[in-house]
Formats: C-alpha cells, structure tokens, sequence
C-alpha cells in the first residue's frame, strides 16, 4: 500500500507468560524466540527462577533460554509478582500440586484484584490457602494431591481457565472448566493440544484429560495483537492506512478488529504461518468515516483488553458507542471502566460508566486537551495517547512510563508512525 506505515510489535504477552512456564515445568531446555522483554514478561522470569528455573536474561531481539526440572522447587522468598495478574493466578494454579509453601505478593494494583475465583476452585481440588480462600494478595498456598475438577467459571477469563488447566497438567488429574459468557483468549489449550496433551470438548466445555508431561519445546512468539490495536487505533485516528506484520492472529483476541470494521474502517487480516497452534499473519486497516456500534456482551472477552483504544475510536466516531456487560474493567490493573469514563469526560466527551456498561457519545470535531488519570495503568496510559495524536491536541498522561509494563518504546513506535513511511 502506498503511503502505509509497516509496523512489528514486542512479543505477545500472554504467549510469552505461558510459553516460560510450561516451559519451567518442562525436564530439559526449551528456546524461545520473540518473547516480551517488559515489565510483566520479567516478573514471569523472575518468579520461575525462584522456583529453580534456569531462564536466560530477556533480550530484545536474542531467544531465551529455559531450562526445567519437570517440577518447581521451594522458593526460599516470597513471590513478587509485580503488576502482573496473569503471572500470579496461573502460577497459583501451577504451584497447587507442588508439595511446599509459597507465598504469593504483588504491587497495590495487583493487591486489590480478585484472587478467590482462582482460590475456591483451587481449594476443591485439594489445594490449601492461607488466609483460607483467600480474596486478594498476599497469600500462602500449600499443594498437594489434587482430585479431579468439573467447573463453571464465574466469569470468562483466560487467567482463571489457565490456572485451573495448569493444575490439571502439573497434578495429572482432568479438569473441565466452562465460561458463562463468550470464549476467552485460548492460547493455554492451543499450546497444551500442540504438545500433545488431550484437550477438547464439547457443548462450551473445555476438557484436559490426566496424564502426560511437557517436553520441552522451540517456539518464535508473534507480535502482540493487543498492542497492534494501539497503532492501528492511532491510523484510523490520523487518517493514515497501518500495516502490522508478523502478529498474531488468534480469532479469540482480534474482536477488536470485527469492531473497528463495524465502527466504518477497512481491515483484512492474513494468516502467513503458525506456532504452537497459534495463527501468525499481517493486519491492513485503512482508515474510513467512523461511526458509533454496539459492543454486545459475548464480544467482550475476545476484545477485553483493547476497549480502551476502542474508547478512543468511539470518541471520534459519529453517534453513541456501548459496551454492555464489561464490569471486569473495574478489576483490571486499575478500575479502567471508571477511568475511560471519567478521563473522556474531563476532557469534555460524553461518557458514562455507570454499573457494567461504558456508553460513549463520539464528537469527531472536539481537540482534546487536557490531563490524563492513569492509575498507573499501562493500556490507560496508551489509549489516551493515542487520542492524543488528533491534530491540535494537548494531551498529558500522568505516569507515562507505566507503558513498560506490556510495550516498552511505544511512544517511539508511535512517534514513528506519526512520522509516516
Ligand atoms: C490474560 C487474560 C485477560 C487479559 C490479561 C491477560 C491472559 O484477563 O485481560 O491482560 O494472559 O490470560 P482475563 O481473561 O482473565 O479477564
């Protein structure tokens, strides 16, 4: 395309959390190339190696080497699992079958978020915690031998679905787990199917069958396709066609690409290859005259993480934008529902986020200028960054650094596409 910008983003950060994890609980060496080297990434390494993973420094640009034991040793510390959710619920379902304490800590954005949806199921199984059931961080868990767990979800939540499987491989027992209200990123059944373990299921069910153990494995991580979405946000905002190369294209993480397509753009995804089952491919967006959509309840887990660059675009667009049924956004890494809503208003959009819906009233005139509310929340941080590209705009974001939790150089990569071919 003429005049498009061509884009490569850091490692997927979901892949990479699981990819260093099955791979420290594999007996041997595993590599692994394009992984995330932010915040998160780190705190993922960091807590293996107190578990007696051997894992290589995290390079940009170099593969990471990981070496397992087929099993985690006592940590001789606490645990500290930075801003990172997916670091802490996946290792607790990890640790249930391993006969020692561990105590589990994290920053006061991850301290407040729910932990009891991963400690009750946990507890059913044969795990024990302390405090028992235990709601928030810090807390102690002691596995041991875990019966098998047949489990509606409370909500749809990879993080929740993935510490439950987890525990299911590491303990040997089957595990059947089902999300209430649309599916939920599945990179921990792609990566489990693709290393051989038995995993299927029908009518909603998600089902692991007992036995078997990982091998270790050589695996490329594609880009982050949530990531992408800030730049592809930022294209449709500037009116300039993107190009994001080597992503990834897992249908249960680019809902926010059908949105963008329903908002008025033009966007064609490409799949070139795969990994470990996980699709790898481009994404074109050309930018077109945007306007207002419903974001209904099923979409959402499959577009969660990336509803505030979709708020961004909903504030250019023409008429109302509603996002029903997205009371999770409250506990994420900050409450993002009451941010977006109330960041939007201060710099004079409408917008509400009253009980579970965010509902936006675009004004595709307005030049925003103003100061930005992060919370310390690194998708806060980049969406309204992206708002701030609008021609005339002022904006200001409180903590940018934050960003570095899932995208280290954003601003230079936004920078550059700002700048053009
Ligand atoms: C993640 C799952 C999502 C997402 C988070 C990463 C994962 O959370 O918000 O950034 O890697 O499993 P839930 O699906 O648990 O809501």
């Amino acid at each position: 395309m003429t005049g498009t910008v061509s884009i490569i983003v850091p490692g997927d950060k979901s892949i990479t959390h699981r990819a260093l994890i099955l791979a420290g609980l594999a007996r041997g060496t595993s590599r692994i190339r394009g992984a995330l080297t932010s915040l998160d990434a780190r705190s993922t390494a960091r807590v293996l190696r107190q578990l007696g993973v051997e894992v290589g420094p995290l390079r940009v640009g170099r593969p990471v080497e990981v070496r397992g034991l087929g099993r985690f040793r006592r940590p001789l510390a606490p645990l500290h699992c930075g801003n990172s959710g997916t670091t802490a619920r996946l290792l607790l379902g990890a640790l249930a079958s391993h006969r020692f304490r561990a105590t589990l800590t994290g920053d006061r954005s991850l301290r407040r978020r729910p932990m009891r949806r991963v400690t009750e199921p946990l507890s059913l199984m044969g795990a024990r915690f302390q405090p028992p059931l235990a709601e928030t961080l810090p807390l102690t868990v002691s596995g041991g031998r875990l019966m098998p767990l047949r489990w509606e979800l409370p909500v749809s939540s990879a993080q929740l679905k993935s510490a439950l499987l987890l525990a299911g491989v590491v303990g040997q027992v089957p595990v059947a787990v089902r999300e209430p209200t649309g599916a939920s990123r599945d990179h921990t059944e792609r990566m489990l199917a693709a290393l051989g373990f038995s995993i299927g299921g029908t009518n909603g069910w998600i089902e692991l069958a007992a036995g078997g153990s990982i091998r270790p494995f050589d695996l490329e991580i594609p880009g982050d396709p949530s990531s992408a979405a800030f730049l592809v946000g930022a294209g449709l905002l500037g009116g300039r066609p993107t190009t994001v190369a080597r992503v990834g294209l897992n249908p249960t993480r680019t809902g926010f690409l059908a949105v963008l397509a329903r908002m008025g753009a033009r966007v064609v995804t490409t799949i070139e290859g795969a990994e470990l089952g996980e699709p790898i491919g481009r994404i074109d967006a050309w930018p077109g005259a945007l306007e207002g959509v419903v974001v209904a309840a099923a979409e959402i887990p499959s577009l969660i993480d990336e509803i505030p660059l979709l708020a961004m675009v909903a504030a250019r667009a023409r008429g109302i934008t509603r996002f029903e049924q997205v009371g999770e956004l409250r506990v994420k890494e900050s409450d993002r529902l009451g941010l977006i809503a109330d960041n939007l208003e201060s710099l004079g959009y409408r917008a509400s986020g009253a009980g579970n819906t965010l509902v936006i009233e675009g004004d595709s005139e307005r030049v925003p200028r103003g100061r930005i509310r992060t919370d310390g929340d690194h998708r806060i941080a980049m969406a309204f960054a992206v708002l701030g590209t609008i021609p005339g705009a002022r904006i200001r974001i409180d903590d940018p650094a934050c960003v570095a939790v899932s995208f280290p150089g954003f601003f230079e990569v936004l920078r550059q596409l700002r700048r053009g071919p």
